[in-house]
């Protein structure tokens, strides 16, 4: 039986896409199995009906939002990784500060702001402007003065009529990954120069950026706990299945967490994050492949 790798897809991080499909399809060769590679750029892909499962491996626009996976039920075709609603709202980054709201989860306040200037600015600087469905780091804005504000929103237009604009957080930059019921180590992602913007994270794209990873990081057990409490509660609070990346900033001033999103396609390139979680407790990258499959089944 063949596994599909349903990848590119027709949004910003269709690099990023491809090149996690490069590496999984290489681990679960690895593992003996056959493997068709679906290359993804709108509703009209075709997944062979002799495969078992489509490992879908598309991030962001159409892959990460629910849109893939409405299609691929519709069809009657098993995929892995969450399903239709907590994608959606997973993805959606006014959707699931709602949910992390409601089931109180530290996240920094926010203000969804309309780029007509209709309403008021309620957040003052320094604050972060984010497009509500990216990923990637594309389109994201840390403003500390008025001048870098302006040129944020009028990039912001680009992406929409509103944005999400959040407190800044001060602190280090963690990323939990969550697979089945296990929380992984804590990563401290830590870029020499900036915050993990695209130009930090994807060396392989071109970007010039350098950044340091740690895992497990180096917190007291109490800072630990609280972090990876506040990911798994999060991933739980959008209803998330099987696996994903929850992103967290700790702030310097108390350590106190904040959660910023949580990535239900995480990337799986050589460069990524949940793969070096994964290995930390003695997960290669062949076996986290196979355990997402496996546990998309059950
Ligand atoms: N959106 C990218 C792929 C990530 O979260 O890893
Ligand atoms: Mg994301």
């Amino acid at each position: 039986k063949k596994i599909a790798l349903l990848m590119g897809g027709p949004g910003s991080e269709r690099k990023v896409s491809l090149k996690t499909a490069e590496s999984v399809a290489e681990a679960l060769r690895s593992k003996g199995a056959t493997v068709v590679e679906v290359d993804v750029t709108g509703p009209d892909f075709e997944v062979p009906g002799d495969v078992f499962i489509a490992m879908n491996l598309i991030h962001g626009t159409f892959g990460e939002d629910g849109q893939i996976q409405s299609i691929l039920e519709q069809r009657g075709i098993r995929y892995t990784g969450a399903g239709v609603a907590s994608s959606r709202i997973a993805f959606d980054k006014l959707l699931s500060k709602e949910r992390f709201i409601a089931a109180g989860v530290p996240t920094p306040r926010s203000q969804t702001y309309p780029l007509d200037g209709s309403q008021p600015l309620a957040i003052g600087l320094p604050l972060v402007v984010k497009p509500p469905r990216e990923g990637s780091s594309v389109g994201v804005h840390i403003c500390h003065t008025q001048a870098e504000l302006e040129s944020a929103l009028e990039d912001a237009k680009k992406f929409g009529h509103d944005t999400l604009i959040e407190d800044y957080v001060a602190g280090k930059e963690l990323t939990v990954g969550v697979l089945g019921d296990q929380v992984l180590p804590i990563i401290h992602i830590e870029p020499v120069e900036g915050f993990y913007d695209i130009n930090n994270k994807y060396p392989w794209m071109g970007g010039t950026g350098k950044t340091n990873y740690n895992c497990p990081a180096n917190l007291s057990p109490e800072v630990t706990k609280a972090v990876q409490d506040a990911a798994l509660k999060a991933f739980q609070s959008c209803g998330t299945e099987v696996y994903g990346r929850v992103d967290v900033m700790l702030r310097d001033s108390d350590q106190a967490p904040f959660v910023l999103e949580v990535n239900t396609i995480p990337g799986m390139t050589s460069s990524s994050l949940l793969p070096k979680a994964a290995k930390a407790v003695g997960i290669e990258f062949p076996d986290l492949c196979a355990k997402i499959i496996e546990l998309s089944l059950a």
